[in-house]
């Protein structure tokens, strides 16, 4: 069993340049953002606050959509992509180095952290995020986010979220193997990566990472809302459909501010 410590995968720093390149693809990342937009545009929702933006996937996808957004997240590193990113794609967007658990930006009318960020904090600063959270947002206003479901890690789920892929860029071939393990009482998932980098004439580079989830049930993530002053309006699979509380891996809430 892992040492079950909370900490960042090596692709927020070591590897960031890599960060796009190893998570989710476009495909993914834009079903996402359509289902974010449905939910925001039914609540009609104008500013958002993306509190863990990383490289700009949800920041950059939801401004195309005609949102005003501001990004914030805690690694210098991916936010100097999305900087870049920003800069290329010619989107006025504010871009903040700052902590969920307390950076204060304005009012805005949805919070959201989207790709399980919110397990890389402990329970205690989930909850002391949520406040903050709620701090930042208008009377009414919406908190989205998604986190894997504790009660649907099966011993077959977790060897689905198995990987080993390949990715090539320029002169560069990334190989990337994970595996996971959960720990079902206290809901902390760990995953066991190895990088091996090889770049043309160098000697290949292995890296090997330890890192941890805290992740939860739905049913905890509602009692957790409720006491801190949110409403739960619902929550879902990710990409929209009906939550299924055993089953679905990748569940998306939606709370507001009360
Ligand atoms: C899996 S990434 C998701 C990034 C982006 N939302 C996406 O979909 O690609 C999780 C992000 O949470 C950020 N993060 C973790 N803890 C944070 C904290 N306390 N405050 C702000 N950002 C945090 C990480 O730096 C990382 O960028």
């Amino acid at each position: 069993m892992g040492k079950n410590k909370l900490g960042f995968p090596l692709t927020y720093n070591k590897l960031y340049e890599y960060y796009d390149l190893l998570s989710a693809n476009q495909d993914e990342i834009d079903r996402k953002n359509r289902f974010i937009d449905k939910i925001l545009s039914q609540y009609k929702v104008k500013t958002v606050l993306d509190f863990t933006c990383g490289t700009g996937a949800q920041l950059f996808g939801l401004t195309k959509l005609g949102y005003q957004v501001t990004g914030v997240d805690l690694s210098p590193f991916l936010l100097k992509i999305a900087k870049e990113k920003s800069r290329q794609k010619k989107l006025e967007v504010e871009i903040i180095e700052g902590d969920v658990r307390e950076t204060q930006v304005g009012s805005f009318d949805a919070t959201i952290t989207i790709f399980n960020a919110i397990g890389h904090l402990t329970k205690t600063d989930f909850e002391t995020s949520i406040r903050n959270v709620h701090k930042n947002l208008v009377n009414g206003g919406l908190y989205v986010f998604d986190i894997f479901n504790l009660n649907a890690m099966t011993d077959d789920a977790i060897k689905n979220l198995a990987m080993d892929v390949k990715v090539i860029t320029g002169n560069t071939k990334i190989y990337h193997n994970q595996n996971s393990e959960i720990n079902r009482e206290n809901g902390r998932l760990t995953s066991y990566d190895c990088f091996t980098i090889e770049k043309e004439y160098d000697e290949p580079k292995v890296l090997k990472d330890e890192f941890t989830l805290q992740i939860y049930t739905a049913k905890e993530l509602r009692k957790i809302l409720v006491r801190n002053r949110f409403e739960v309006l619902g929550q879902y699979e990710i990409n929209g459909s009906k939550l299924l509380e055993q089953e679905t891996i990748n569940m998306l809430t939606v709370a507001k501010r009360s």
